[in-house]
């Protein structure tokens, strides 16, 4: 039913809106929620008549993060083999502009999915956070990258290692948050943003979102370090083991896919 759905999905004119919808989680980002809201934002992008995406939250949170529950039990194998989170760049593929607005807590994956739109509008009560190193682990979501494009070394590096929450007015200091606003007028303003980009032609409006989103494509120096640490991390795995061991001994490999 409606009322389970875990985002509520309608149109106002030009503007299609996906509101998050699992207000006893704070919104928590379950796989459920990650395709609808995808699922969503993918048909709104290819319908003519609809310019530009509204993404909400709740007033207590827009997202408190991925699901830890969903995730607690599982292990490094499984969450590759499912590529947990790999859904969401489908949402960075769009080019639609998509606007967010942000009231309460937008922790970890909730950090990341506001990080993920165009416009980021925030009320005065958003707080935002990387607090994925008190859970072991780090963000997922694309936070360790996109922060950093975002607000630099200094404050990523900050947030990311002390999982410290971020209040409103130092968000939008350090270029987190496009336009800061009171909490009763977020929605409002995030509508009246939302409706004047839909309001401009959808191929304009796409072709600059596009512009300066390839602004903060990798430069290969950091692609090519990023691909050599990712090669390191393979040297724990049975597989490598296996694979070059066979190799020396001319036989060919068991992999145990681990
Ligand atoms: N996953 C699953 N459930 C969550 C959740 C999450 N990220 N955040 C909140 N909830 C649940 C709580 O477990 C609680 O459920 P129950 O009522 O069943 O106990 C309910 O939502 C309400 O939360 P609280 O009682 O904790 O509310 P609070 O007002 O006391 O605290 C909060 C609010 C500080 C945001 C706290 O809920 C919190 O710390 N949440 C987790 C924040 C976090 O660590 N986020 C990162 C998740 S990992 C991640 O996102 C990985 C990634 O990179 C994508």
């Amino acid at each position: 039913t409606a009322a389970e759905s875990p985002v509520i999905v309608s149109r106002e004119g030009r503007v299609g809106r996906i509101r998050l919808n699992r207000p006893k989680a704070l919104n928590a980002l379950d796989a459920a929620t990650m395709e609808a809201v995808v699922a969503a934002a993918v048909a709104f992008d290819a319908d003519p008549e609809v310019g530009a995406i509204l993404l909400l939250g709740s007033e207590k949170a827009f997202a408190a993060g991925a699901d830890i529950k969903e995730m607690k039990d599982k292990d490094g194998s499984e969450m590759y083999a499912a590529d947990w989170f790999r859904r969401w760049e489908d949402l960075t593929r769009l080019r639609i502009p998509i606007v967010a607005c942000v009231q309460g807590y937008a922790l970890g994956g909730g950090c990341e999915l506001a990080m993920m739109a165009d416009v980021l509008v925030a009320g005065r009560s958003a707080k935002f956070g990387q607090p994925e190193i008190t859970l072991g682990v780090l963000p997922g979501m694309g936070g360790s990258q996109r922060l950093t494009k975002s607000v630099g070394k200094a404050k990523a590096m900050d947030m990311v290692l002390t999982g410290r929450m971020v209040e409103a007015e130092e968000a939008e200091r350090m270029g987190l948050v496009s336009r800061l606003v009171a909490d009763e007028d977020a929605v409002a303003t995030a509508e009246e943003v939302a409706a004047t980009i839909a309001g401009f032609s959808k191929p304009a409006a796409m072709m600059n979102k596009e512009a300066v989103l390839n602004a903060f494509e990798t430069p290969l120096t950091q692609g090519l370090v990023f691909e050599r640490r990712v090669f390191h991390g393979l040297f724990s795995s049975a597989d490598q083991a296996e694979g070059m061991a066979a190799f020396a001994e001319k036989r060919p490999a068991e992999w145990t896919h681990r």
